[in-house]
């Protein structure tokens, strides 16, 4: 039984902890206005998210697939699909080009992170992480830490299609939460969900074909998904998640520190300030991408081993640094 059928899937709940997914050969666009049957494109998309969902997992991403059941049937964990989309760009394209009358084919000196209600009545408005919080759509945590998850599928992703020939201009992560609360990457990441040019020429590969009305839409799907079998060994990726640990008093516990320095800031004239409060930080960088997983280990530190619960409360900050900000790291040091 169809307990979910969206635009281009099907989903059946098989138990508490499964689901399956099946891929059909529907395509859509400008939410669901246009749409036609594809022949193939149901397992090509399926292949496709396979062998993506499997290299990310190499890499330590967290993610809902278990196993393949044919080639357009899936078996996944069952997780609540959160309601925002992530969408990360590295080139101007897209919804961003036609918002902000920008040019398509602009590269941004750094990564862009936007998010997105999955809402198709409203077309997919763009949100800011704060009013998606307020709303109660994601967790503060859960915003942090699908950013940062974001961030690093995109450095590896880069790298696997720049092997390939393939220029990654953007793409779209759903998350999913286990009963457990972990957040685990789910949906699907296939030339529907990305943007994938032609690295010497430009042309385009992906569902823009579509959108766009250029014609040969599985024939260039299933070449990205050739090259893709194509890869012999994967690239070198070395993660790094850093963490600001802020530890604080407990607003109950005295600080005679923070009065002193209080009582010396009033003398010296600064009549504005009506407390202080003086507290720790550390920094501590992972060999890891940003997980729930890892999450749980920063807690278990910050409050056994860095804290004093007894006295003390903490605040993370958790960041994911892309290996050019990882020189940044260690020239700092
Ligand atoms: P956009 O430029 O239309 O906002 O799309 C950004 C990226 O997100 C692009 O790679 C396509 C992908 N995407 C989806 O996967 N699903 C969607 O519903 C939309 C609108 C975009
Ligand atoms: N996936 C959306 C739809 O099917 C929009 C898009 O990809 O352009 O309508």
């Amino acid at each position: 039984m169809v307990t979910y059928s969206g635009k281009a899937k099907d989903v059946i709940a098989l138990n508490d902890k499964e689901v399956q997914i099946n891929f059909r050969d529907s395509i859509s666009a400008f939410d669901g206005v246009k749409k036609e049957e594809l022949a193939e494109k149901g397992i090509i998309n399926c292949l496709t998210s396979v062998k993506l969902f499997e290299i990310l997992d190499k890499y330590g991403f967290k993610t809902h697939f278990i196993s393949k059941i044919s080639d357009s049937k899936l078996l996944c964990k069952k997780v609540t699909i959160l309601p925002i989309e992530v969408v990360c760009r590295n080139i101007s394209a897209g919804s961003f080009c036609k918002r902000y009358g920008f040019e398509e084919g602009i590269r941004f000196e750094q990564p862009l992170i936007e998010f997105f209600v999955k809402d198709d009545e409203h077309h997919d408005p763009l949100i800011t992480e704060s009013v998606a919080v307020q709303m109660k759509f994601i967790t503060e945590n859960e915003a942090i830490l699908m950013e940062a998850i974001t961030r690093a599928v995109n450095e590896v992703l880069i790298k696997i299609f720049d092997l390939i020939s393939l220029q990654l201009v953007d793409f779209k992560l759903e998350f999913g939460r286990t009963t457990e609360g972990q957040l685990l990457l789910a949906d699907e990441i296939s030339a529907d969900t990305m943007r994938l040019w032609e690295k010497k020429t430009g042309e385009k590969k992906d569902k823009d074909r579509y959108r766009q009305d250029l014609g040969d839409v599985i024939v260039h799907y299933k070449d990205i998904l050739e090259r893709l079998n194509s890869i012999q060994k994967l690239p070198d990726y070395k993660p790094l998640s850093t963490v600001q640990v802020i530890i604080k008093l407990r607003k109950s516990v005295l600080d005679p520190a923070g009065e002193v320095t209080f009582h010396s800031l009033s003398r010296k004239g600064f009549k504005r300030i009506e407390s202080v409060r003086l507290g720790k930080s550390a920094e501590i960088a992972f060999n890891a991408v940003p997980s729930s997983v890892l999450q749980s280990e920063i807690e278990e530190i910050s409050e056994k081993i860095l804290s004093n619960p007894l006295i003390e409360d903490f605040e993370l900050k958790i960041r994911h640094h892309s290996e050019k900000s990882e020189k940044e790291h260690f020239q700092e040091k």
